[in-house]
């Protein structure tokens, strides 16, 4: 017995040595210690020794168990602590890792220009008013004095829903519907989206538009000229300069269309204004008679003028944009330059 409780010792230092995880370790002890473990069952055993010899054997299997008990305990708490220290390194935070940001966001140009053409017309004295993109053909074409025969009603130039009824293609039908219900003084800038079916570099099927119209006693052509002067001057620079060309609009006589002095060359000619040092950017008038009557407002005695401002026109022309096309593709590098 002594000598097996010898080879115990040796026994057990040998396959502790290489012991790799918490779970080997235990089934050793298990092994050893357990309920019916070696050791265990040499303890069990002692009543059958000798009674002389049994103090000595006793002893000695105590020691033995003790042994065992403090070789696996040593290896335990070296394994614990090699374990505590790997999950430290695998939970651990690096504090020198470059930070992961969101990226922020920005208006698009076109909704940074129509803010900022609608702030300028609130500082004069202009109020904001919105129309239905699905539109009679009433508001649209007839009360803005557009006969049924005028081109612009061709089925060709319009997305149409039935026959009365379309998408606007403009929004001058929201000067007949506001004229229908206010009486002047009625002073109002109308944004929104406006549909045609064109589609090139200049156009887009849906494309957003600013109706302006002041309707008042005594309003000319040269108010209308001094309101789009300081317009010009606030939107672009204050040495931009307005020129009137003669034009034709249905629901304004006389109409005019609008160019400015060209921003970046300053008149000189460039690749923007294709040399001629002038950009046109929109038309107006003085409110035709005829439409201030279709909409109930008494001609003798008041009058008007409108403009309606195209809002990519002025952003591509505002920041030299070529293609009105790149305006409406949504690229985060094209977009990221107007932040
Ligand atoms: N509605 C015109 C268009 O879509 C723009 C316009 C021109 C509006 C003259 C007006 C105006 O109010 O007076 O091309």
């Amino acid at each position: 017995m002594i000598n097996n409780i010898a080879e115990i010792k040796d026994d057990i230092l040998m396959s502790i040595k290489d012991i790799e995880s918490v779970e080997q370790l235990q089934t050793i002890r298990v092994k050893y210690l357990g309920r019916s473990g070696i050791l265990t069952n040499l303890l069990k055993d002692l009543k059958n020794v000798n009674p002389q010899d049994r103090p000595l054997y006793g002893k000695l299997l105590n020691d033995t168990q003790r042994f065992i008990e403090q070789n696996i305990d040593t290896v335990m708490e070296k394994l614990l602590s090699r374990d505590k220290l790997l999950r430290e390194k695998s939970e651990s935070i690096d504090v020198s890792f470059s930070k992961i940001t969101a990226k922020r966001g920005a208006l698009h140009p076109l909704t940074k220009v129509k803010n900022e053409i609608i702030n300028i017309f609130i500082g004069l004295g202009f109020s904001v008013e919105e129309g239905p993109e699905i539109e009679y053909t009433k508001y649209n074409f007839e009360l803005l004095n557009i006969a049924a025969d005028h081109p612009a009603r061709a089925f060709a130039d319009s997305f149409y829903i039935t026959n009365d009824i379309m998408l606007r293609t403009q929004t001058s039908g929201i000067q007949a519907r506001v004229m229908e219900k206010q009486t002047p003084p009625i002073k109002i800038v109308c944004p929104g989206k406006v549909y045609r079916p064109d589609a090139d570099a200049t156009h887009s099927p849906m494309f957003q538009q600013i109706e302006g119209l002041y309707v008042d006693k005594s309003v000319s052509l040269a108010d209308l000229k001094y309101t789009l002067e300081l317009f010009a001057k606030e939107f672009f620079d204050k040495d931009t300069k307005v020129r009137f060309r003669p034009s034709y609009f249905p629901f304004t006589e006389p109409s005019v269309e609008v160019d400015l002095s060209c921003a970046m060359c300053h008149g000189k000619g460039c690749f923007l204004c294709k040399n001629t040092g002038w950009l046109e950017l929109l038309g107006a008038g003085v409110v035709n008679p005829i439409v201030l009557e279709n909409c109930g407002i008494d001609s003798t005695v008041y009058s008007g003028y409108a403009f309606g401002i195209g809002i990519e026109r002025a952003t591509m022309v505002k920041y030299g944009i070529p293609d009105m096309r790149l305006l409406f593709e949504n690229d985060i590098r094209m977009l990221e330059q107007f932040k």
